[in-house]
């Protein structure tokens, strides 16, 4: 495996993939890897020629500067899981490597996709997303590009973005990793103490409750009671909608096909996000 660290040394990297016509795999990540990234690194392996794995923790992306400080960063331990996994090269750029002076960002019209749910409560962070994907397809050029779906407005977001630019890549969507308590695998859950691991798992009890009210009761009736049982939790909720996969929008009345549960909440200082394709 390869690391580089600057635009030249990649390009370096992908000249002779490029010249030779072969497919490569993008997998952007902020580092702090955990099985749920070597999954889209093995779902890269088995599509693509190459795989580039991003290892960028992008500062354009968090609302909150204390949640950007303590964002975890483990470069060493990334590299060498990175390496085990059959990633081919390993982009580690700065700040500025990523963000040139005078660097312009497409303006995409995120609409509604911005407004709800995550752009709600950490207004600009799509914003942020679309910038530094947008970034990396520009300067990698990747045939397909992996994202984990318990970022799952993310994979909305990248998606709308890549037919509005009418970019030539193939969007991935993974399915999200859990631990076998059923929380979701996230970076974050290593600032989680053992007792607040034990509460989390309250998210994924409300969820699976939540997939279980389906075909007795209407999406406002499942979020009244999902919400009743997430009530008895110490975590503190900050959103959950039942919502139209495509659009985003909050369905009340009638079910859709895939609609899906999300949710924010804190534990602790930790906010997690998760979601569940319910019907
Ligand atoms: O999902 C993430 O880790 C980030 O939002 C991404 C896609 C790597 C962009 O910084």
């Amino acid at each position: 495996m390869k690391i580089v660290e600057s635009i030249i040394s990649l390009n370096e990297a992908l000249a002779t993939v490029r010249e030779t016509g072969k497919t490569v795999g993008l997998v952007p990540t902020m580092g702090a890897l955990h099985e749920g990234h070597m999954a889209l690194v093995e779902r890269a392996r088995s599509m693509a020629d190459v795989v580039v794995v991003t290892v960028f923790v992008n500062p354009t992306q968090f609302t909150n500067a204390s949640d950007l400080t303590l964002y975890p960063r483990t470069p060493e331990k990334d590299a060498a899981l990175l390496a085990n996994h059959g990633c081919d090269i390993a982009f580690f750029p700065s700040v500025d490597e990523v963000y040139p002076k005078g660097y312009q960002t497409p303006e995409i019209p995120l609409g509604t996709l911005d407004k709800v749910m995550e752009g709600e409560f950490r207004p600009g962070h799509f914003k942020g997303v679309v910038q530094v994907v947008n970034r990396f397809f520009e300067v990698i050029q990747p045939t397909f590009a992996f994202f984990g779906l318990k970022d799952f407005q993310q994979v909305a977001v990248i998606r709308f973005m890549t037919d509005y630019l009418q970019l030539p890549v193939t969007i991935v969507p993974c399915p999200t990793l859990r631990e076998t308590s059923g929380l979701a695998m996230s970076s974050r859950n290593m600032r989680l103490t053992t007792q607040q691991l034990d509460k989390a798992v309250i998210i994924y009890e409300t969820l699976t409750l939540a997939k279980s009210l389906v075909d007795t009761h209407t999406p406002a009736e499942t979020k009244q009671l999902a919400l009743e049982h997430f009530a008895h939790s110490p975590l503190k909720m900050e959103y959950f909608s039942i919502v139209n996969p495509q659009t985003l929008e909050e369905l009340t009345d009638e079910w859709i096909p895939g609609a899906t549960c999300c949710l924010a909440a804190f534990c602790g200082e930790v906010r997690l996000i998760d979601n569940m394709t319910l019907n």
